[in-house]
């Protein structure tokens, strides 16, 4: 099952208005790269981040001597930003346009992140998409982080439903497989001033 029909440029449509309108707009991944870092994420890993748009992840995780860095985003839009961002160090990034729910991945990664992604499945046949994209892009010891709303954020987010979460809650939905191996809790402001709680989670993949 595919995003929405329209999914691609729904997103185009919301980056193309501007940092100013984004909620989700950061100025520096700094949980992100916490919740890696503290779940033994390395320079020397692969990581993915899905659903990456307009992230600065990628271009810091290229400042801490990360060399495999993939961002897919069903929105070109979204990457076209971080690309500029990065000038001529966009090309040591792989930028993926794909939809992560019919997303095949060639090959695995050591790390998987998702901020503000997962949040919006809120039908179950998406989320087993998703996961069914996770599984195959992570082998045993890789390890996933999470920042999905929390149980007192949003309802929604540009005009969507959204799914919130605790750190077991997510756990939960990621299965057996997957153990928690990391949270914490996020007050992100949006650029309007509008507190949003986060729940973040890191899980590895067991054997
Ligand atoms: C709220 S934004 C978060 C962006 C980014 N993770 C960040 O923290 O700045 C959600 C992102 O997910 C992307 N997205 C939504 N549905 C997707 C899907 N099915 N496959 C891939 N990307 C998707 C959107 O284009 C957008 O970039």
């Amino acid at each position: 099952m595919a995003a929405e029909p329209g999914a691609a440029s729904r997103w185009d449509g919301a980056y193309a208005r501007g940092e100013a309108t984004r909620s989700w707009f950061e100025q520096e991944p700094a949980m992100s790269l916490r919740m890696l870092g503290s779940a033994g994420v390395t320079a020397a890993d692969a990581v993915i981040d899905v659903g990456g748009g307009a992230s600065p992840l990628a271009q810091a995780l290229l400042d801490r001597g990360f060399s495999d860095v993939t961002v897919l985003d069903v929105s070109e839009t979204g990457m076209q930003y971080a690309r500029q961002r990065l000038g001529p160090r966009a090309g040591q990034v792989r930028w993926l346009a794909a939809d992560v729910l019919t997303w095949q991945p060639g090959r695995r990664y050591r790390a998987w992140h998702d901020r503000a992604v997962f949040h919006f499945l809120t039908a179950p046949q998406q989320r087993r998409d998703y996961l069914r994209a996770l599984g195959a892009a992570t082998g045993p010891g890789a390890v996933a982080v999470f920042g999905c709303f929390a149980p007192d954020g949003p309802e929604q987010c540009s005009g969507l439903p959204v799914a919130r979460y605790t750190p077991d809650q997510l756990a939960g939905e990621l299965g057996g497989q997957w153990c928690l191996v990391g949270q914490d809790r996020q007050e992100h402001v949006t650029p309007a001033g509008i507190v949003q709680p986060f729940t973040w989670a890191a899980l590895r993949k067991q054997d």
